[in-house]
């Protein structure tokens, strides 16, 4: 197969979530089929796909069958294996490149690789034995957030530690796992960048945004982030010397801390749509999706930048999901869900966007009123 894919061309995703639901009906608008990969049976992504290959994700036959029935293969899930993503770039192009997966799933090479780039973050050190944290704890102060290298999400996997008593309850909660010890960071703001990158090396971003997160989860995205200009291009600049220095094909989000004075140090890395960028749906002629299947596919990328402000509030769990009904019936909220059978708490089940006219976001009591029912979920 050539690029670019030429209309009715499969694209093959890997993971059954949100994301990839959201993909592949961005890609249904461009022409093209989607075939999923998930073991779970009626997933999201592929109740709204052609087809689906439905099996483990390490199972090389399985990966096999499904490289055989695709053009091109792109991921929504992280922590699919990186043998796997190997595996089936063997067979089919993979984008982006799994050894772009390898770093942000690890968060030593993810740190490291973030440094080499020059691109500040927390500091941190590795972490494999309770001597190594003791060290660490004394090299960068407490407080700081023990974190499992690997599989975190959501807040899962990490522990604040305040004191030496602390350190060594969080050790014992997570070892043996291999971890990393992180200062704490006391930020004004949390923010991301989501930028788009093809082949041929353009790059394509969106403004930064506002992350709210609750209970480790995120709740809130504010479009764009109440930012001074000098700020945002800090933010921009990260997102393109990483997009850059990773030879992304693809899409990558960024997240970001602001710190009290207004310094910009990376997060975390995820090479794929991310949850705040759902609102670009709503607010952007092409969305974060739409962004991801082009630069899969080797289409243009053009800068089409947001004709509105927003603001996109996840549900989540049952009781966000239980005012479904209410949202429906208020003007002005834009509703998406996910397709997802039963709504366990933290659960992501659906979101809600709501759109301002640009420069017109209102701070935070008027985002509060906009979101109507959802307004008493805010703090
Ligand atoms: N070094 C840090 N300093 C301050 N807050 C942090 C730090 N690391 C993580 N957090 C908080 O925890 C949240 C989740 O951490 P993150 O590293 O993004 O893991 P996850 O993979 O669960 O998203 C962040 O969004 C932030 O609110
Ligand atoms: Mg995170």
């Amino acid at each position: 197969m050539t690029f670019p894919l030429p209309p009715n061309a499969t694209i093959g995703i890997v993971g059954g979530g949100q994301l990839g639901r959201m993909s592949a009906i961005a890609a249904a608008r461009l022409g093209y089929q989607c075939h999923v990969l998930t073991p779970e049976e009626n997933s999201p992504a592929a109740q709204v796909s052609c087809s689906v290959t439905l099996g483990d994700y390490g199972n090389r036959a399985v990966l096999r069958a499904f490289a055989g029935r695709v053009d091109v293969i792109t991921f929504e899930f992280e922590n699919v294996s990186a043998d796997g993503l190997e595996l089936l770039a063997g067979l089919r192009p993979v984008r982006p490149a799994p050894a772009v997966l390898r770093i942000s799933q690890d968060r030593i090479a993810e740190k490291t690789f973030l440094n080499r780039a020059g691109v500040a973050t927390a500091p941190w050190l590795p972490v494999r034995s309770f001597g190594d944290l003791v060290y660490a704890a004394e090299k960068l102060g407490l407080p700081g957030i023990l974190k499992t290298t690997r599989l975190g999400y959501d807040g899962r996997g990490q522990v604040l530690v305040r004191t030496e008593a602390e350190l060594v309850v969080a050790y014992e909660e997570l070892f043996p796992k291999p971890l990393i010890l992180e200062g704490l960071v006391d930020f004004a703001q949390e923010i991301s960048v989501i930028i788009a990158r093809g082949a041929a090396g353009v790059m394509v971003a969106f403004d930064p945004v506002q992350n709210r997160h609750r209970e480790g989860i995120l709740d809130l995205t504010l479009a764009p982030a109440p930012v001074p200009d000098w700020v945002a291009e800090q933010a921009n600049a990260i997102a393109h010397r990483v997009a850059a220095a990773l030879e992304l094909v693809g899409l990558l989000a960024v997240e970001m801390f602001v710190d009290r004075d207004g310094r910009v140090l990376a997060n975390e890395i995820a090479p794929r749509p991310h949850n705040s960028g759902h609102w670009t749906i709503d607010a952007c002629p092409a969305s974060q999706f739409e962004l991801h299947i082009r630069a899969v596919a080797g289409l243009p990328l053009p800068h089409a930048p947001r004709h509105s402000d927003a603001v996109m509030k996840n549900l989540i769990g049952p009781e966000e999901t239980a005012l479904w009904p209410e949202i429906l019936a208020t003007p002005g909220l834009i509703p998406h869900l996910y397709g997802k059978t039963e709504a366990r708490p933290g659960r992501k089940m659906g979101h809600v966007t709501r759109v301002f006219p640009r420069g017109a976001l209102p701070g935070s009591f008027g985002i509060a009123d906009a979101l109507g029912p959802l307004a008493d979920q805010q703090i």
